[in-house]
């Protein structure tokens, strides 16, 4: 029988996505229409633990929707992982008789929604993240907007070098992962990309920028990955920058994108990601159920257990504990291989595209 909810609670923790408003605003109506309160917790876990609420009507998420950032504010909370932190967060919940929280973020945030959970608020997590570095899910609220506009900013770069006849390598964020920099790269009509999931090969993009060099081609974007590091954990795209420069003789550049991929109005797909996910996390509480996360696999919106999504998201990152695996059946731990797999046949598909294109 499925617990009977007054009220919830939605924050956003962790880095902030594009797309993010969109789901409190989803979160915040669904849940009133189906007859409960509704509280914004201010600056994630931080505002569980000093007590940082606002109260949250259809019309005070009027005109949310088309907005970047976070209407609720976000934060790194290092002190909800202790366990005095997460004793204030409890209390925050009783003393405002809080039934259920959903957290809107990326795998730590979730990790956070376990330590909720266990201790007797149900919490649904959704994903949002522009990094899209969540293994159990095709997409985070948040890729989306921040490949275009990424996107947007190489194009303009893209009319400069051409003028000057430069290579320009442009750094764009994505903490340990390339997605962002592998599908931009591609749409941007890169010369090369570099990310931390693939082998980079340095001799054959010299070959490859010296012979476009000689077919006519007066201009290069290299993208490079923020999470792509020189042994000695410089960033490898700046020193990418004299390389090219002195093994071809162009002119080359350096842009970091940075916090500018972050931010602005999401696109229609990190709207609609993120409507449909809070909505879901809402009915998924009022059907009694907790510790998921909200999931996009295969176009279709699921939910998939936080913990079987936090091991699957070590196992693909070869971040395994002791232990890890020992709660699952085999099928289930068949099926984390079998995501592990598929992920990176697909990041080596585009990678081997992106190969391709540049000629
Ligand atoms: P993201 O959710 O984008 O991965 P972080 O890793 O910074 O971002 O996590 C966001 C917040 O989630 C942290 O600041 C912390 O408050 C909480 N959190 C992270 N890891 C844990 C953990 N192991 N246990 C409890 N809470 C955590
Ligand atoms: O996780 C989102 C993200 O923007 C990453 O791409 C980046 O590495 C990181 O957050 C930056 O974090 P901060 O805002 O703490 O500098």
């Amino acid at each position: 029988m499925a617990k009977k909810f007054r009220k919830i609670g939605v924050l956003t923790s962790g880095g902030d996505a594009p797309g993010m408003n969109a789901a409190i605003r989803a979160i915040a109506r669904s849940a009133i229409d189906d007859g409960l309160e509704v509280v914004g917790i201010k600056g994630g876990y931080s505002g569980l633990i000093h007590n940082e609420l606002i109260e949250l009507s259809a019309r005070s998420v009027s005109n949310i929707v088309y907005t970047g950032g976070s209407f609720l504010f976000t934060d790194r909370c290092p002190e909800f992982k202790t366990p005095e932190g997460i004793a204030k967060a409890i209390e925050t919940c009783k003393k405002n008789e809080i039934d259920a929280i959903v957290a809107i973020g990326g795998d730590g945030t979730f990790r956070g929604a376990t330590d909720l959970t266990n201790h007797g608020i149900p919490t649904i997590g959704v994903t949002g993240t522009i990094d899209n570095d969540i293994t159990a899910t095709d997409y985070a609220v948040g890729f989306d907007t921040a490949m275009n506009t990424a996107l947007n900013a190489i194009d303009c770069i893209h009319d400069t070098i051409e003028s000057h006849a430069r290579c320009m390598v442009v750094e764009v964020m994505g903490r340990n992962c390339g997605q962002i920099a592998l599908n931009v790269g591609i749409a941007a009509g890169a010369t090369a990309v570099v990310i931390p999931e693939i082998k980079f090969d340095l001799e054959a993009c010299i070959e490859k920028i010296l012979k476009m060099k000689e077919n006519g081609k007066r201009s290069h974007i290299i993208v490079v990955a923020e999470g792509v590091f020189n042994p000695d954990g410089t960033h490898f795209s700046e020193s990418l920058v004299k390389i090219i420069e002195e093994r071809t003789g162009i002119e080359t550049k350096f842009d970091r994108l940075g916090y500018i991929v972050r931010g602005g109005k999401p696109t229609l797909r990190d709207r609609l990601a993120a409507s449909r996910m809070g909505d879901m996390a809402v009915k998924l509480l009022l059907a009694g159920e907790s510790n998921k996360v909200i999931c996009e696999i295969n176009s279709q919106i699921v939910p998939v257990d936080i913990n079987y999504a936090l091991v699957l998201d070590r196992m693909y990152k070869n971040t395994l504990k002791d232990g890890d695996l020992d709660r699952f059946t085999p099928e289930e731990i068949g099926s984390m291989k079998a995501t592990c797999a598929i992920r990176s046949a697909n990041i080596k598909k585009l990678y081997d595209l992106s190969l391709e294109m540049a000629k």
